[in-house]
């Protein structure tokens, strides 16, 4: 994939699985973007915020993808199968995708759709029959993201954590 980037020229965008060296920045990356986005704060829970950096684990435990321009990684997202402890809500024919982050000076060009494209095309490959996500109830630009790529709300899996309202996004595969 490739896009305009902010100096101008086209940077291309390449989506790949996570390995285990790209563990510290997938954390990294993924804690900063939820930090700039209000998604953390100082009363998040402290397990969460262990979960949010701790891309080692993810890696281990689900699959991992990251947005890479330039040797740079600028995104990640977190697909997991049930019974994964990354997975929340998933029955045995969804795949959870969790954690979804794109760097602030990253972001309108493409990134996330790139990355939840690479979940889609493995949930397909294996044989799963939809993608479910959970998003804050006021986070208004992930729903507009996932409204835009076809995903359907679910209100019936909406659900609430830690006093945090969860609202559930479907797409049939
Ligand atoms: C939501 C987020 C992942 C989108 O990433 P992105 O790489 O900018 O998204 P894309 O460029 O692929 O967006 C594709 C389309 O989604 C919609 N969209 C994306 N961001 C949007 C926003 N802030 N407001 C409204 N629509 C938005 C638009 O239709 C956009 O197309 P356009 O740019 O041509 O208008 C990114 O803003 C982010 O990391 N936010 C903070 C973390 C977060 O909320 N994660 C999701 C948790 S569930």
């Amino acid at each position: 994939m490739a896009f305009p980037g902010i100096s101008g020229h086209t940077d291309v965008v390449e989506i790949r699985v996570a390995v285990s060296d790209d563990a510290e920045t997938v954390g990294r990356l993924t804690l900063d973007v939820y930090r700039g986005n209000g998604s953390v704060g100082p009363n998040t829970d402290h397990g969460y915020l262990e979960s949010l950096s701790d891309g080692a684990s993810r890696i281990k435990h689900a699959t991992v993808f990251v947005a890479e321009v330039d040797g740079e990684l600028v995104g990640t997202i977190t697909a997991a199968r049930r019974g994964s402890p990354l997975s929340h809500v998933a029955t045995a024919d969804e795949l959870e995708v969790r954690m979804l982050a794109v760097e602030a000076s990253s972001r309108r060009h493409g990134v996330a759709n790139g990355l939840v494209a690479a979940c889609e095309q493995l949930a397909r490959d294996d044989e799963k029959m939809a993608i479910i996500l959970c998003t804050e109830s006021w986070n208004s630009a992930a729903q507009s993201f996932y409204i835009q790529r076809g995903y359907q709300p679910v209100p019936d899996r909406d659900w609430t954590v830690n006093g945090t309202t969860l609202l559930a996004y479907e797409m049939r595969l």
